[in-house]
């Protein structure tokens, strides 16, 4: 058995399943899958959305977790290590050097929508005061004003890039005090208290009028909705939201017990996952429709259509401020597992201290996601020349390269290391699975995830072949 490098671990079951629900539940979850599939019509993508997740996202989950807690390290050194005892070549671990390089661009603009929920929280709380507690929101305010604080914090270079580093400080701290002291103690108060906001959120979203319209509008499905750029963005969002391809998840596996089901826990991730992506639909459009917006705003969706909602609603500011709250809790707990992955790679290669190794990596994302912000809309010379990055600034040109190639490269590597790489007996010992389900996955990983992840990655690099 391979002993553990890492010198530290989960202190509990809970502990591990918390912190890797609060890894995978964040903005992908609250912003980025309502706005998807608003963007994208709907029902179509929702359901798409839950395939892609159950037969690729749930197995690539499983082979990463595995990968991890077999190796017990960093998840370069964990890959090198399921390599070697299967007597394979050892550059493998080639692959979770992608993830841990993905996880740092990840980090980087993530870092950077981190910073504007920051912002809504105190603008929300400001509004307390002067709009009081009882009416709407931003009362006796024009509601372009309202939509317009989004397009005038862009417009704003210093203070995007303050939100940015106090966002990334925040989320330093923990990761700097380690796995059992910092990132499990956020997970295990913040996750709670996340689904206790969220759900009563929901519940009195749900009274505003619109929950009828939502219900229909997500999960009616309309099989011509179901186009090449729908499925394309549907596979995007479930990787981006069970937080794969990246090494991140794999890094989380190194601190599990070896008493602990991978494959049962996996689930219970994917569909915690999954569930609270559903319900932020359920959360969000009845407030949106009931305010007669339509829901295909995108990215303004909750950050400009919701604001704009809750100046219809009864305790308004409240509401809007206790939204923010809770989507700042879910986005931590994301932010540091992406912290966490290049942080537990740079102190094992370097031998250094975890402050110190947490401290560089941060630095490092300052700059990148500093650049993301201050240079919010300007096109990056030369890269923004290529056709995969068409006119893009550094924010947009970073979640291309993440989610269009990393990932999908990230989770191809995996699950045919996994299929046809690593040996039987060390896969059939760790997975937890038995019988059918065990030969399905199998399957799964070996064939219908590779074959699909390279489909993926083909039309995301050239978008054209489906007329996106
Ligand atoms: N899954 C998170 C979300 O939905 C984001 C995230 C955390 C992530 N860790 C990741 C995305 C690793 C990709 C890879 O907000």
């Amino acid at each position: 058995m391979v002993a553990n490098t890492t010198g530290e671990g989960w202190s509990s079951r809970r502990a591990f399943v918390l912190a890797a629900v609060g890894s995978a539940v964040g903005l992908g979850n609250m912003w980025r899958f309502p706005a998807e599939a608003g963007a994208n019509g709907g029902g179509a993508f929702v359901m798409f959305y839950l395939l892609c997740v159950l037969l690729i996202g749930l197995p690539v989950l499983l082979s990463e977790v595995l990968i991890g807690r077999h190796g017990q390290s960093n998840a370069p050194e964990s890959v090198r290590r399921v390599a070697a005892e299967s007597g394979k070549s050892t550059r493998w671990a080639f692959l979770a050097d992608i993830g841990v390089l993905g996880a740092f661009l990840v980090l980087s603009f993530y870092c950077v929508v981190g910073g504007w929920v920051l912002y809504y929280i105190g603008v929300f709380l400001s509004d307390i005061f002067t709009s009081g507690l009882i009416g709407g929101a931003f009362e006796g305010r024009d509601p372009a004003e309202v939509e317009a604080l989004l397009p005038n914090l862009f417009g704003n270079g210093a203070l995007m890039l303050g939100l940015h580093v106090a966002f990334l400080a925040i989320t330093l701290y923990f990761v700097a005090r380690g796995v059992s002291g910092g990132i499990e103690w956020v997970a295990t108060w913040l996750m709670p208290a996340f689904f206790i906001l969220f759900v009563a959120i929901t519940i009195y979203g749900s009274f505003t009028g619109g929950f009828e319209e939502a219900v229909s509008y997500l999960f009616t499905v309309n099989f011509s909705a179901l186009t090449g750029p729908v499925m394309l963005a549907a596979v995007g969002q479930a990787f981006f939201s069970l937080s794969l391809g990246v090494a991140g998840m794999m890094t989380y596996g190194a601190y599990v017990g070896r008493d602990v089901n991978l494959a049962g826990t996996s689930g219970i991730i994917a569909g915690a996952d999954s569930a609270v992506a559903l319900l932020a639909g359920l959360c969000i459009f009845p407030i949106v429709f009931a305010a007669g917006l339509e829901a295909n705003a995108g990215p303004g969706l909750m950050f400009q259509s919701l604001p704009r909602a809750f100046q219809d609603i009864p305790f308004g500011s409240v509401i809007g401020l206790l939204f923010f709250v809770m989507v700042f809790f879910a986005a931590l707990t994301s932010s540091i597992s992406l912290l966490e992955a290049p942080t537990a790679w740079f102190k094992d290669r370097f031998r250094m201290p975890r402050p110190i190794a947490t401290g560089i990596v941060s630095g490092g994302a300052l700059v990148l996601g500093g650049f993301a912000a201050w240079f919010w809309g300007q096109p990056v010379p030369v890269l923004s020349d290529i056709a995969l990055f068409d006119g893009q600034d550094t924010f947009s040109i970073l979640d291309t390269l993440t989610s269009r190639i990393l990932m999908p490269v990230g989770a191809i590597l995996t699950s045919l290391f996994v299929g046809w790489v690593a040996s039987r007996r060390l896969i059939d010992s760790e997975n937890g699975l038995s019988g059918g389900l065990h030969h399905f996955w199998l399957f799964l990983v070996r064939w219908a995830c590779p074959l699909a992840l390279i489909v993926i990655l083909i039309v995301g690099i050239f978008p054209s072949i489906i007329g996106e």
